[in-house]
Order: structure tokens, then C-alpha cells, then sequence
């Protein structure tokens, strides 16, 4: 009698447990259209369109009249400066001299200042080569030119993801700079994204066609303004502004002037944390899209660089820094993708309820062994 009601309540609570682990298991495998947002919310955080598309919070938005905490806000960690209840709502500014400013444009779904009325096709065709609904080109500040390579998947899956975002009705004035005489790219389709098991083609995608290291780290010919191509990511663009002035560094592989003798951590370090092989913060890096990576994409990334990326030898000036901007990194640097592999909140709740239960059940078993 006694063995058949402690058989039978073992029954019911290894019951219980296997219905708890069934319910998160199922609860945890999103929906076809849920898995593609996520992975589009992905690829749009590596490629930096919630960068660039999100505008600063308010206090960030009149140049003159940042505080010195703010300036090191802008040039060590820019995200914490964009307004995140208008993700991707558009309206950042980059100032382009002596042309005029260029304001980025409303990515989010409202109707009138949005991208609600445009389709896909619209959306993609802006994205992969230039040409908007109007069938004006975008400035090239926009990376048409790196997301032309995007696989055909990647691009559904950032268009979907686009379709899912709050929609934020804020009306970003016309471009008042010309594009006239510009080039659209033309179309690529039938690209499909490597995987991550092939880590040099991996990485040369993620590289290329949807980080977009070449902006910041390909220098240009002064006259034509051209990207030289024969120096890519050969960095030693000057970036001036209240930090002084730093270069894109040279990210090649080159033992004399490259990353040749940085370790495979130190790359990754670099990229998904913002601190240089000696410790120093990088400035105007954007690192916080990059620290979004998964481990494997990381590991591409740094693999394609140190071991395909042609090395180019290009002395990088060096930088010359204004108090303040001189800073090291604390020894533990915080690792804000530290949390990708942790268990959700849910499961941690069911899979403690299964302990507790097995626990009563253990001690019923002992109580019952001794009376
Ligand atoms: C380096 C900054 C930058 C990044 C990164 C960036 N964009 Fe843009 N984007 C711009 C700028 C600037 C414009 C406006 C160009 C113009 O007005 O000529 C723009 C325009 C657009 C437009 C045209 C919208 C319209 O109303 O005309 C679309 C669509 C777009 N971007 C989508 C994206 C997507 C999707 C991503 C990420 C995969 C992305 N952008 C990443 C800067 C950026
Ligand atoms: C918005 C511009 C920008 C983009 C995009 C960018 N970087 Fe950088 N990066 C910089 C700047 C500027 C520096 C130098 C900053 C300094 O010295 O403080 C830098 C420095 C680096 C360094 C350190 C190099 C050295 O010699 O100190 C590495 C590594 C690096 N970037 C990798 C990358 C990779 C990989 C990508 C693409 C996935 C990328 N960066 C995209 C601006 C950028």
C-alpha cells in the first residue's frame, strides 16, 4: 500500500514535471514569422541600421551645448545617446561640411512618415541599390553599396523585421543635397548567406555585405573622394572633432602596420567591445552593434580578417588624443553579449519548480522510510 502511493505520486509529479518541460519547450520554439523577425533584428543590429536610422535623445541634439560627459558619450559609446522610444524613427544627423546636413530617413512602419505605404520590393530596392520610392538615389552615406551583396533571405528577414518595429510618426524634411549624377548599383539576386561552418566565406559576408567596415576603414582618394580600392581596410581616414583626431585603424592582416600580430582575442575584443590591443577605447568605433554578434559569426568575422582579408601595408598616422579621451578600459571589460547563452527567465521559473518538486518528493520518501 504504502509503496503504491509513493510510486503513484512519483508518477504524478515526474508527470507534472515532463508537462512543465513540454509547455516551455513549445513555448520557447517561436513561430516561422517570429524566428525570421529575430533573425532580421540580427542582421538590421550587425549592420548598424538602428544606428544609424535611430535619432539622439533630446539633450544630444544640439551640438553646441553637449557637456564633456555627453562629447565622451558620442565618441566611446553612441548608443547610449539614441533616443530608443524612436528606434529607427529616423532623423540623425551627419553633417557633411560645407554640402549641408543629411538627415537620416523614418525606417519605422507609420504611413505618412514612414515606410508603412512603400512594399517590399521599395524597401528593398532602397536598401540594395540606392534608388528610392521616387526613383531618386539615396546618398551614399546610406550603405547601399554594402548591402547589394546581402543575401536575398537576410534582406527578407530585415524587411520583415522592419514590418514588426513600433510605429513612430516623426517627418524628417527632404533632402536638400543632390544626388544628381550618381549611380544606382543594379540588383543582385540569388545570393544566398554562407554558413557559419565555412568561416572564411562567412566572415567575407558578414564583412562585406553587411557590417560595412570598408566606410570607416578604406581610405579614399582625396581628389575623387573614391574608396581606394587596392587599400582596403587599410585604414588611415582622419576623423577629427572635440577627441582630437584618430584614423580607421588599418585592419588587415599586415604584420608591420595591420592587426597581423594581434591575437585572434584581441581582434574580437576590438570589435565587440571597443578596446584596442593596449587598452585604449576606441573612438567613433561602432562596437555596440558589433557586440550583438553570435560567437560563431565573431569567430568568422576575426578568422576572415586575420587570415583572408589581403594584407595591405599602410601606415596609420597616430592618433592624437585631447584630455579626457585618453581612456583605458576597466581590466574586466563589461561583455555585453555576455547574456546570449543564459536561460530565459521562464525556464529558470519551470526548471526550479521541477527541483522543488523532486525535492518534496525525495524528503516524502525519507519520511515515510523512517516512521
Ligand atoms: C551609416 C549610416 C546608415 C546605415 C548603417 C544605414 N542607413 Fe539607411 N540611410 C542612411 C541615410 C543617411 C539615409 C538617407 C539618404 C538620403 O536621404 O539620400 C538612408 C536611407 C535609407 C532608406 C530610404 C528611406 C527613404 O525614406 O527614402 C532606407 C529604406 C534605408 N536607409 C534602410 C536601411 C536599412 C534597412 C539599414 C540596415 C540594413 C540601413 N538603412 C542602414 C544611413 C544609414
Ligand atoms: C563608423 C566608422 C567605423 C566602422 C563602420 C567600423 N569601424 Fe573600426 N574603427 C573606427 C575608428 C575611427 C577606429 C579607430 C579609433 C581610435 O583609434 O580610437 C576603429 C578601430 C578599429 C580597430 C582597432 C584598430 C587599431 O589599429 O587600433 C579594429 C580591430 C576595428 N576598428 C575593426 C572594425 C571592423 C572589423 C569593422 C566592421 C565589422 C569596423 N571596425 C567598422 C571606425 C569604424
Amino acid at each position: 500500500m504504502k509503496n503504491r502511493t509513493i510510486l503513484s505520486l512519483a508518477l504524478v509529479f515526474s508527470l507534472i514535471l515532463l508537462l512543465a518541460i513540454a509547455a516551455t519547450s513549445v513555448s520557447a520554439s517561436p513561430s516561422a514569422d517570429a524566428a525570421q523577425i529575430e533573425h532580421g533584428k540580427y542582421i538590421a543590429s550587425i549592420a548598424g541600421c538602428p544606428i544609424c536610422h535611430t535619432p539622439y535623445k533630446a539633450e544630444y541634439q544640439n551640438p553646441a551645448a553637449l557637456t564633456p560627459e555627453q562629447i565622451q558619450t558620442l565618441a566611446f559609446n553612441e548608443s547610449n545617446a539614441l533616443d530608443q522610444n524612436k528606434l529607427l524613427a529616423g532623423g540623425r544627423v551627419f553633417p557633411l561640411g560645407p554640402i549641408g546636413n543629411l538627415l537620416t530617413r523614418n525606417l519605422t512602419p507609420d504611413k505618412e512618415t514612414g515606410l508603412g505605404s512603400w512594399t517590399d520590393e521599395q524597401i528593398r530596392l532602397a536598401m540594395q541599390t540606392g534608388v528610392d520610392h521616387h526613383g531618386k538615389i539615396l546618398f551614399p552615406v546610406m550603405p547601399y553599396h554594402v548591402y547589394n551583396g546581402m543575401a536575398d533571405a537576410d534582406v527578407e528577414t530585415v524587411i520583415a523585421y522592419l514590418h514588426s518595429v513600433n510605429a513612430v510618426k516623426n517627418e524628417i524634411p527632404e533632402r536638400t543635397i543632390s544626388t544628381e549624377g550618381m549611380q544606382a548599383l543594379p540588383l543582385k539576386t540569388g545570393t544566398t548567406a554562407p554558413d557559419a561552418s565555412d568561416k572564411a566565406a562567412r566572415g567575407a559576408y558578414l564583412v562585406n555585405s553587411v557590417m560595412g567596415c570598408t566606410d570607416c576603414h578604406t581610405p579614399v582618394d582625396a581628389a575623387t573622394g573614391a574608396p581606394q580600392m587596392d587599400k582596403y581596410l587599410g585604414g588611415g581616414q582622419p576623423y577629427e572633432g572635440p577627441w582630437g583626431i584618430v584614423y580607421g585603424g588599418n585592419i588587415t592582416p599586415d604584420n608591420k602596420t595591420g592587426i597581423g600580430t594581434w591575437t585572434d582575442a584581441e581582434v574580437k575584443r576590438a570589435l565587440m567591445t571597443g578596446v584596442r590591443k593596449d587598452g585604449r577605447r576606441l573612438i567613433l568605433m561602432p562596437w555596440f552593434g558589433y557586440s550583438n554578434l553570435s560567437s560563431e559569426d565573431a569567430d568568422a568575422v576575426v578568422y576572415y580578417l586575420k587570415n583572408v582579408l589581403p594584407a595591405v601595408n599602410n601606415e596609420v598616422p597616430a592618433t592624437s588624443l585631447n584630455q579626457g579621451f585618453e581612456q583605458m578600459a576597466p581590466a574586466e571589460p563589461n561583455q555585453a553579449a555576455a547574456a546570449n547563452g543564459a536561460m530565459s527567465p521562464a525556464v529558470l521559473v519551470i526548471v526550479g519548480i521541477g527541483v522543488i518538486l523532486l525535492v518534496s518528493l525525495v524528503v516524502y520518501v525519507l519520511r515515510r522510510k523512517s516512521a
